[in-house]
């Protein structure tokens, strides 16, 4: 396996390994190194169904089960509980429409976020293996937060120094004006914001980042314009083009990246128009990175 860094530190592409195959400890253990090192791995022609996905992910630690999919009742879902639907597909492979529920919410992917934060206890990878994709746009990018928290100058990282801010899937459809009644009475429960520390530390590497996330509502103890105006500022900064790489898909590319050390956003494409079908399996993070507001 060799790993060709695609900007200095940050997206590796990776070559000489077929992911499908049971892998042995220290092939595991060399994506892992590669994970902690450039925190997104891009890996071609991965012929990937979706068990075998689901084999390899099981690798790196325990599944996360989908809640993309809040929008549409289980009996609805097109693909197993482990794996997110990543799609612009219905149930029975037809294009959703224009007005389709699951697609509007599903838009808030377009915003700068971090998988599962919204979480207590937050995803550590997510591994997103293109199946279909769009013949142009589709892209996605992916912003490296360690480079953008050692960017900051020393008084910011001072004032952020054990800040905690409260995060919800609530606040990012917010964002993008869709309706928090739309998630309806079964869903409520899983809106209510959860705490993150804004500064991670790499439990293997030790650096720092800042973890953001669109889902982020507000700063505890902060008034909420405040911590509102000051969260845009801080995404501002940390997606600037010198800590971002677009990963443009072809089919069949497995790509992992770390949700505690990167954010990514999906920009657009033709979703009416072409298929684009992507399947994700998320591994649940092992701990809280802030402890959480007791039950009122
Ligand atoms: C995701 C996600 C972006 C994309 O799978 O978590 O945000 O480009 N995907 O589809
Ligand atoms: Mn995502």
């Amino acid at each position: 396996m060799n790993i060709a860094p695609l900007t200095p530190g940050f997206a590796g592409d990776v070559t000489g390994i077929d992911l499908t195959k049971k892998l042995s400890a220290s092939q595991v253990a060399a994506i892992e190194a590669g994970m902690d090192a450039y925190a997104v791995l891009i890996f071609h022609d991965q012929h990937f169904d979706d068990d075998t996905q689901l084999a390899f992910s099981r690798n790196f630690g325990e599944l996360e089960i989908s809640s993309g999919g809040e929008m549409s009742k289980p009996e609805d879902r097109r693909l197993k509980l482990e794996m997110a639907d990543i799609s612009n597909l219905d149930r029975d492979g037809a294009l959703r429409g224009a007005d389709d529920r699951v697609r509007l919410s599903a838009l808030g992917n377009r915003l700068w976020h971090s998988d599962a934060s919204f979480r207590a206890v937050p995803a550590k990878y997510s591994l997103l293996s293109a199946r279909i994709v769009p013949k142009s746009g589709g892209n996605t990018e992916f912003a490296d937060m360690r480079a953008a928290y050692d960017a900051l100058d020393d008084a910011t990282k001072l004032q952020i120094e054990g800040l905690v801010t409260e995060h919800s899937n609530a606040y990012s459809r917010e964002l993008i004006g869709f309706p928090k009644e739309n998630y309806g009475d079964r869903n409520q429960d899983k809106l209510r914001p959860v705490r993150q520390s804004l500064v991670r530390t790499h439990p293997v590497t030790g650096r720092k980042s800042l973890y953001l996330s669109a889902h982020i509502g507000t700063i505890v103890g902060w008034p909420v314009p405040e911590a509102r105006a000051f969260i845009r500022d801080l995404t501002e900064h940390a997606t600037q083009p010198c800590f971002v790489h677009a990963h443009v898909w072809r089919p069949r590319d497995l790509v992992i990246w770390d949700n505690r050390t990167t954010m990514h956003r999906a920009r657009r494409y033709n979703d009416l128009g072409e298929i684009r079908d992507m399947h994700r399996s998320t591994i649940r993070g092992d701990a809280m990175t802030a402890p959480q507001q007791e039950a009122a």
